[in-house]
Formats: structure tokens, sequence, C-alpha cells
């Protein structure tokens, strides 16, 4: 029998309860399809501040360091939040994304069509969604030095190199390739030298991926075409803001931050698949932490993308994300209804087919 190592982060917040179901649904994947996983619990964020006083313990790095994959379920809250605090939260995210050197975060955003009435978009709008935004996770504004905040000024830096944006760009590229061969360059190349690089590196590339066809476009009317006709788009590449920032806005498409899914890759591989991080899209939630309520499937979803590139599990990922579609009959208060986690949870669990317990 296979057996996999994970670090297991669950953090804050609503973290520990969606992951830990996200932990179940894995465990039960296993006994329908024959492998095992060894849990390798670690803690980060605003727990190891408490704890530990750094949100990325280096043993935490170094459990992640060791393992086939990472799960993560989210980071941060009221409590962590003062913003002159020299410790926070999110520095373990970034420390854990640079660290394990995770420079592409894929971020897939489908619109189911049994949850029209969840989104705001119209119907006919988001119909025949199915698309995919690339960003590049350890460049651009987040990591560019210098970065300071003085009394009255404050400093962030956009730096980008050619082979960074070169290697995210490339693995977008062949993404499309596999998909509907349409790949959209998001930028504010009219404005930005940054994005001027980034235009010439996609450009440059190009003729090595014949069938893709590539349109560049600005980050202002990307951010509207997204909600005006969704469809549209195949994949999307972008830098380390614009996609943050674009896959929130994107969550409206699908219906809830609740159901949007990512996967955090490298170019390292194991003898099992694609090291990677497996985190959702949304974060601690502090406004419903701690009431059962939240909604389990973005980290169910990102269990399965897990299962799909670090482990090697093609089936149970298949088997989790039909688990995951039947699933949404039950809407948590997010989707607009009244059904638990542990609801929820225990659905995608029964869907795989193995023994649910009491
Ligand atoms: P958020 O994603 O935590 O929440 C935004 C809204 O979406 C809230 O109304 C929340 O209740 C809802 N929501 C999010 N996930 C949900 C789920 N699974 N089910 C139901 N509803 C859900 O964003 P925020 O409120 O801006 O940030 C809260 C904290 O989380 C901040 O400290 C932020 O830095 C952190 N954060 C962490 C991560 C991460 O760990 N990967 C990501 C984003 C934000
Ligand atoms: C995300 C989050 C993080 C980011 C924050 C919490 C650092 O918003 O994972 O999307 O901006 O990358
Ligand atoms: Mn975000």
């Amino acid at each position: 029998m296979s057996s996999y190592r994970v670090a297991y982060l669950p953090g804050d917040g609503i973290g520990p309860e969606v992951s830990a179901a996200a932990r179940r649904c894995i465990d039960a994947a296993g006994e329908r399809f024959g492998f095992g996983v060894a849990w390798d619990e670690r803690p980060v964020g605003g727990q190891a501040i408490d704890e530990h006083g750094s949100a990325l313990p280096q043993a935490t790095l170094d459990a992640c360091l060791a393992a086939d994959a990472v799960l993560l379920g989210a980071v941060g809250g009221p409590r962590w939040d003062d913003p002159r605090a020299a410790v926070r939260p999110e520095q373990a995210l970034l420390g854990l994304r640079a660290g394990l050197q995770l420079f592409a975060n894929l971020r897939p955003v489908h619109a189911y069509p049994q949850l029209a009435a969840a989104s705001p978009l119209r119907a006919e709008v988001r119909d025949g969604t199915d698309l995919l935004i690339v960003r590049e996770l350890t460049g651009g504004l987040y990591f560019g030095r210098p970065q300071h905040w003085n009394g009255d000024e404050a400093v962030d830096t956009l730096r980008y190199t050619r082979p960074e944006v070169e290697r995210v760009v490339r693995l977008a590229f062949e993404l499309a390739a596999g998909r509907r061969a349409h790949l959209t360059s998001v930028d504010k190349a009219n404005v930005l030298a940054s994005s001027r690089l980034w235009r010439d590196v996609v450009d440059a590339l190009r003729p090595e991926f014949p069938s893709v066809t590539v349109e560049h476009a600005l980050v202002d009317s990307t951010a509207l075409a997204l909600v005006r006709g969704p469809a549209h788009f195949d994949v999307i590449v972008t830098e380390n803001l614009f996609g943050d920032i674009l896959s929130d806005e994107a969550a409206a498409i699908s219906g809830s931050l609740g159901l949007m899914t990512s996967a955090s890759l490298g170019d390292r591989v194991t003898e099992h698949g694609r090291f990677g991080m497996y985190e959702p899209v949304h974060g601690s939630a502090p406004d419903i932490a701690g009431r059962g309520i939240a909604n389990p499937l973005a980290a169910i979803g990102t269990a399965a993308l897990m299962l799909r590139w670090s482990l090697g599990e093609p089936a149970a990922a298949d088997a989790l994300e039909v688990a995951f579609e039947a699933a949404l009959e039950l809407r948590t208060p997010d989707l607009g209804g009244s059904a638990t986690t542990a609801q929820v949870e225990e659905s995608v669990r029964r869907s795989i087919g193995s023994r649910v317990a009491a």
C-alpha cells in the first residue's frame, strides 16, 4: 500500500475546521483506493505566534520540506491584526511559498449549473465558465525590497526578473495547451515596467506553443470582463497581486469563496508527483469561525488537487471531485442554505463510498 507524508498546517479561524474535514475525506479516499497518509501536524500563523513567537517556526518549514505535500487551512485573525506588529500570521504564507519555491498558484473557477442562484451573475452570463487563474506566487510586490513604513512614508517594490516570469508563464502555456488552448496574460503594461517585461516574456514564448492563442489584457478591464463575460477565459496568467485580487473576484462566478481551491507548485518533484502546497483561496473567516458553518468544499476540492498533482492518485482525486459536486446539494450559509460543515463533510465521505463514522 502506498503511503504518503503530508505536512498538515490547520492554522487559525476556520482553517482547522475546514482542513480537518478535508483531511478526513482524504483518509476516506485512502481506505477506498488503497493508500495511507501519515499526517505531520504543525503550528502555523497566529497559533504559531502564540506558541512559538513566530508565524512560521523553523520546525514547521522543515516538516514541509520533508513531506510529499503540504495541506494548509488558513491563517490570520483580529487577534494578530495590529498593523504595527512586527510578527504577523500572513508572514507564514509568504515564508512557505518562498521557502518551498512555489512560484505558481493554480486557482480554478467553475460555474456549477446547480449553483446558478448562488452567484450574483445572471445564469446566461456565467454559464459554461471553466477557467484557470495561474497566479505568480513568489515575486512582485509581496517580496520586492525595499519594503518599509517609516512614519509618513511607506515603500513597496514591484520587481520581476525574466526567469521568474518565464517559469510561471511557461507553466501557464503548458496548462493552456492541455485545455482549450487560450491564454490571457494580464498586466498593466500601459503604466508598469514590470508588466512590459511580462509581455515581452509571453511574446518570446509564443513560438514554442503554436497551438495556443494568446491575448494580452490590462488588469482593470479584465476585472470587468471577468464578471461581464467570464466564459471567454480559459487560462489567465498574471503577477502575484493581480492574481490575488482577480481570484477573489472570480469567486462571485462560482458563487462563494468557500468553493475556491488552489494548488501552489514549483519545479521540485518527489517520487509521487510534483511537490506542492494546497490551501483554499479563502482566509480564516473570523466572522464565522467556531460556529461549525464554514463551507469545507474549498478545502476538500483543494485536497483533491493534492491527490492529483502531488500524490499521484488521480482516481481518488476524481472520486473526491465527484463527491464535491454531489455535496453542492447541501448548502452552507455562504451558498444560501443552513447546512453545517459536518454535514457537507459527511456527504462527501459517503459518496466516496467509504465507511462514515458515527
Ligand atoms: P476571508 O476569505 O477569510 O473571508 C471573506 C468572506 O468570505 C467572509 O465573509 C467569510 O465569512 C467568507 N468565507 C471565506 N471562506 C469561507 C468558507 N469556507 N465558508 C463560508 N464563508 C467563507 O477574508 P478576510 O475576511 O479578508 O480575511 C480574514 C483573515 O484571513 C485575514 O487575517 C487575512 O489576512 C487572512 N487570509 C488568509 C488566507 C490564507 O491563509 N490563505 C487567505 C486570505 C486571507
Ligand atoms: C491569499 C491571501 C494571501 C495573499 C494573504 C493572506 C497573504 O489573500 O492566499 O490569497 O495575499 O496571497
Ligand atoms: Mn487572497
